[in-house]
C-alpha cells in the first residue's frame, strides 16, 4: 500500500457519501444500524479503490454515512478479520482511509466470549485495555510516517475520555456496563477451554477475533478510539454447550436497542 492508494480511496469515497469526524465500525449482529440515521449515503467496498472487501456473515461489507443528533458519522458495516485471509496491511486500509475522511473519534464495536466468570450473554462491556495473543500486527512493514510514529504509544488504547462519555451515557440510559480487557485471537476456530483459562490467568475479561488490528491502525494514525465488546456467549469451556456463531448473531440481535440507544448517546456527546 501506498499513501497515493489511500488517497486514491478517500477521493472516491468522499465525492459518494462525504467525510465525518466521527465512524462507528460495525461487529457480528449490529449490521442495521445505519437504519436509523438521516440522511443516508452508501458506497460499496468494493466500488473504493482498493479497499479489503468482508466475507464474514453478518457482515455486509458498506461504508455508510448518515446524521445522528445533527452529526454526520461514517459507518463501516462489515469488517474484515485476519481469519478470512485478508493480510494485516489491509485490514487498517479502512481505518486510515476514515483519518483521510477527516474521522477524529471511532467506536469500534464487536461480538465477543465471556472470560470473566461474573459476564453474563447480552452484557455489554466497555474495553479499557488490550491483549494481543495473535503476535501481529497491521503496523508491520515499513512506517507510514505520513499517518504516525514508528512507535506508537499504547499505554492509552482506547481513550479515557471517550471512555468517561460511554460510563456517562450508560448511567443516564440505566444501563449495567461492564467494563474490562480484551483478549486478540485469531480464530476462525473458537478458543479450546485450555486456551481460555490460560487467558483468563492472563488477565484478560473478553476474547474475540477483531477490534484490535483496527485501535492499533486508529492510534497510529492519532484517532481516539472507544471499544465495546457485546458478550455474546460464555468463552469455551465455562458452560457445558458449545459456541455457535448463531448463538452469537442471536445475543447480538437481543442486546441491539440498548447497543444503539448507547452508541447514539456517545455520538451525541462527541
Ligand atoms: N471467542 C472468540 N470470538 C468470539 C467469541 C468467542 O467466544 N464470541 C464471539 N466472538
Amino acid at each position: 500500500m501506498t499513501y497515493q492508494d489511500y488517497e486514491e480511496a478517500r477521493d472516491v469515497a468522499m465525492k459518494q457519501i462525504g467525510g465525518a469526524e466521527i465512524a462507528v465500525v460495525l461487529g457480528s449482529g449490529l449490521g442495521d444500524y445505519a437504519e436509523e440515521f438521516e440522511d443516508v449515503r452508501e458506497i460499496k467496498y468494493r466500488d473504493i479503490p482498493h479497499f479489503p472487501v468482508s466475507t464474514a456473515p453478518g457482515h455486509s461489507g458498506k461504508l455508510i454515512s448518515g446524521t445522528k443528533a445533527g452529526k454526520r458519522v461514517l459507518i463501516m458495516s462489515g469488517r474484515m478479520h485476519m481469519y478470512e485471509g485478508i493480510p494485516l496491511e489491509q485490514i487498517a486500509f479502512p481505518i486510515r482511509v476514515l483519518k483521510l475522511m477527516g474521522v477524529k473519534n471511532l467506536i469500534l464495536t464487536n461480538a465477543a466470549g465471556g472470560v470473566n466468570a461474573s459476564f453474563r450473554p447480552g452484557d455489554l462491556m466497555l474495553i479499557t485495555d488490550y491483549i494481543n495473543l495473535t503476535g501481529r500486527s497491521p503496523l508491520t512493514g515499513p512506517n507510514e510516517a505520513l499517518f504516525g510514529p514508528r512507535f506508537p504509544d499504547m499505554s492509552q488504547a482506547f481513550s479515557k475520555e471517550l471512555r468517561q462519555a460511554a460510563l456517562e451515557s450508560a448511567q443516564e440510559m440505566n444501563l449495567e456496563i461492564r467494563q474490562g480487557v480484551y483478549c486478540w485471537m485469531s480464530g476462525p476456530c473458537y478458543e479450546t477451554p485450555a486456551e481460555i483459562r490460560m487467558i483468563r490467568l492472563l488477565g484478560a475479561d473478553a476474547v474475540g477475533m477483531s477490534t484490535v488490528p483496527d485501535v492499533m491502525a486508529a492510534v497510529h494514525a492519532s484517532i481516539k478510539t472507544l471499544g465495546i465488546s457485546c458478550i455474546t456467549n460464555m468463552a469455551a469451556g465455562m458452560l457445558d454447550q458449545p459456541i455457535t456463531h448463531q448463538e452469537v448473531l442471536e445475543v447480538g440481535k437481543k442486546v441491539q436497542s440498548s447497543f444503539r440507544g448507547l452508541l447514539d448517546r456517545v455520538i451525541e456527546k462527541l
